[in-house]
């Protein structure tokens, strides 16, 4: 199992959008892909209740999972709490739900190894999925530090703007202390991109100018499409939908996809 995490510390830079839509990609070209929600928001725990997975409040979650571990040192938990997507057979989810947001002191306080604690909890389904996803929160939490922890590869959505730049100069770091300064596997993935913004501050741009340099970033950008929007509002996976196949959004996630299934493997 190869496990991508989709992180950076600035909100609402499509980090959702990306694990939704690249799981979606590569669980319809023959993977079997896992969704872990890490995020208290429960945003892609939420759009697949659209899907008809359940009630959103509905036990277990990962809120249970990490509970039963943490506080009642239960292993081989994370099975009970996977529900597969009605629609896709290859497609899996661990849904999250607010409860996360207060417990995450209490990792930190009662396990020995709290970077450690996903690590552990997906040791019993290595073997049964080809890729992990985990979507996580904007923040640089115990739970995207357990994410990068966890990583075979970090994917790190961005706007090329200020506060978008600005987050990557923080998770990227995050990344390097945890992983070691030579961890290759991260890469930035410019979202919401609009061709005429592409202005940032000097000291911004040497930083984004450094990681394009470095090779760090995806040549594809995804382009801002109301599509994604309206198939969001219509709770339809526009990955899949006939009616978004022309999506410009869409057709760059699907280079995405087509570039993880080559060389993330
Ligand atoms: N390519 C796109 N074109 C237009 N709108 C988009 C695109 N990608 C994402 N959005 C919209 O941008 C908003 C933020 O996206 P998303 O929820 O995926 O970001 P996020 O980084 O997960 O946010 P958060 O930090 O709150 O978890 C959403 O309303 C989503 O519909
Ligand atoms: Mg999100």
């Amino acid at each position: 199992m190869i496990t991508i995490s989709i992180a950076n510390a600035k909100g609402g830079v499509a980090k959702t959008t990306t694990a939704l839509s690249l799981a979606s990609y590569l669980s319809t070209h023959g993977q079997r892909v896992l969704l872990m929600d890490i995020d208290p928001q429960a945003n892609a725990t939420k759009t697949f209740l659209e899907l008809g997975i359940g009630d959103v409040a509905e036990p277990p979650t990962m809120f249970e999972v990490l509970y039963q571990y943490v506080m009642e040192r239960k292993k081989n938990i994370l099975p009970e709490a996977i529900r597969q997507v009605p629609s896709n057979p290859n497609l899996s989810l661990v849904a999250a739900t607010l409860r996360m947001e207060q417990f995450k002191d209490l990792i930190k306080a009662n396990v020995k190894r709290p970077l450690e604690v996903l690590k552990e909890l997906v040791k019993p389904v290595q073997k049964d999925y080809d890729y992990l996803i985990i979507d996580c929160p904007a923040d640089l939490s115990i739970y995207v530090e357990n994410a990068i922890e966890l990583a075979d590869y970090v994917l790190c959505p961005s706007i090329y703007d200020f506060y978008g730049i600005d987050g990557l100069s923080l998770i990227i770091p995050t990344i390097n202390e945890i992983k070691g300064e030579d961890f290759e596997g991260y890469r930035v993935l410019y979202t919401l991109f609009n061709p005429r913004a592409t202005k940032v501050q000097e000291k911004l741009r040497d930083y984004a100018d450094m990681l394009e340099k470095m090779e760090k970033v995806f040549p594809t950008r995804i382009p801002v499409d109301q599509g994604v929007k309206n198939s969001q509002a219509d709770s339809v996976d526009f990955m899949a939908d006939k009616n978004y196949r022309k999506s410009k959004a869409r057709l760059a996630y699907e280079e995405l996809g087509a570039f993880v299934l080559e060389h993330w493997r």
